[in-house]
């Protein structure tokens, strides 16, 4: 069997002096955490206890939602909404064709057919290419606010009414994101999904997920399907699946978000900073934000001129820059068997090969800024 490739990437990773992980200071102050896992091991509160049910309470007020409900992950998360929604084989369901892998899977998994549309210079799907992709067939639409970015919910929205869609957001990069009238990521579909795995801005010490909802039937069904269909330990209701986030999972989700606050502010203002230093730059486009929205950079990301040259010349010096992805979803070996093919989602294929992230998480200096833009000045003048 092949090597654990994630094992390599943490190596090369490791040796980067400006990260993009940056899992053991976030991490440092865990004292706080073990105290709550120790008394989960006391109260022999390992499964749906306590701690998950003050943490779903929590979430609820930072993301102003009625409901929410902690699952295995984020890719869980889309997949049990999908299911509480009846979604089945033959269905299909219009997502972007760009996003994490997990989007289309989840979709694949709950038995549907991806749709992809093609998506806009914001990284975020193109509502305005989304009519023409609906058939008789068509289900639901997952929107991916991307790096935290809210798509056009108005426009999506109206959509699915128009033709009786639902629409499940995929808000895994967006916890505390809102639009211009501030509605918060997770508000506007039946369900939004978020991860907590240890890169995103909240993040737990392995996988989570938690699933919003104001709709209270879709929410009890949520809560049903996670945990096998029980309504008592001796009664069956519907057949679900095991997708309960861990208890001690729950408890570090309780200490951490307490600083959600201050690490969104922190990466929105060294994405501010990094435009700023950037914009003059003739060899990078940035990305335009929309007036009074809130991304939350769960990535900080611009086009550039030699994209893949730029990547390893920062990374030669130590600077961990990444491709959030070079492909986009339809050209993975894993789309083939629903017959896609390049050329079907211009504007993905193209963006994919200008796009570059840079770290932007709370705990880098603005002398480290300062060094990786005098590092992509010193590439493009020399
Ligand atoms: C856009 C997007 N959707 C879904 C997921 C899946 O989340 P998880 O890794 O918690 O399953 C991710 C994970 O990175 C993601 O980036």
């Amino acid at each position: 069997m092949k090597k654990n490739f994630l094992i390599n990437q943490y190596l090369a990773d490791k040796k980067m002096s400006i990260k993009h992980n940056y899992l053991s200071k976030q991490f440092q102050n865990s004292k706080k955490i073990f105290n709550l896992i120790n008394n989960t091991v006391k109260f022999n509160d390992f499964t749906l206890g306590r701690y998950l049910e003050k943490f779903e309470t929590k979430f609820c007020k930072y993301q102003k939602v009625k409901y929410s409900i902690g699952v295995g992950s984020g890719t869980d998360a889309i997949f049990l909404s999908l299911k509480a929604l009846g979604i089945k084989e033959g269905d299909e369901v219009i997502t972007p064709a760009y996003s994490f892998y997990a989007t289309a899977g989840a979709i694949v998994t709950a038995g549907a057919k991806p749709v992809f549309v093609d998506i806009k210079d914001d990284l975020n799907m193109d509502e305005n290419k989304i009519e023409k992709k609906i058939t008789k067939k068509t289900r639901a639409i997952v929107p991916v606010h991307w790096s935290g970015r809210i798509c056009n919910m108005e426009k999506i929205i109206e959509i699915a009414k128009k033709f009786k869609l639902f629409v499940v957001e995929d808000a895994c990069h967006a916890i505390l994101a809102h639009d211009y009238k501030k509605r918060y990521a997770g508000n506007f579909g039946i369900t939004g999904c978020f991860s907590m795995h240890p890169l995103k801005n909240l993040n737990v010490w392995g996988d989570g997920g938690i699933i919003t909802t104001n709709n209270k039937t879709i929410y009890k069904k949520l809560k049903l399907l996670r945990n096998h269909g029980l309504i008592s330990r001796d009664n069956c209701k519907i057949y679900g699946y095991n997708s309960r986030l861990d208890t001690i999972q729950a408890a570090v989700g309780l200490e951490m978000i307490k600083k959600i606050n201050h690490i969104t502010k922190k990466r929105i203002e060294n994405a501010k900073y990094l435009n700023f230093r950037l914009k003059e730059n003739k060899n990078i486009k940035l990305i335009k934000e929309q007036k009074k929205y809130r991304s939350v950079f769960h990535l900080y990301q611009f086009y550039c001129k030699k994209r893949n040259k730029l990547n390893n010349f920062l990374r030669q010096n130590k600077i961990d820059s990444k491709i959030h992805y070079p492909k986009p979803l339809h050209l993975h070996l894993a789309a083939k068997k629903f017959g896609y093919k390049r050329g079907d989602y211009p504007c993905a294929e193209n963006l994919s090969k200008q796009v570059i992230s840079i770290p932007v998480h709370e705990f880098i200096k603005r002398k480290q800024l300062d060094y990786i833009i005098k590092k992509i000045e010193k590439f493009y003048n020399s």
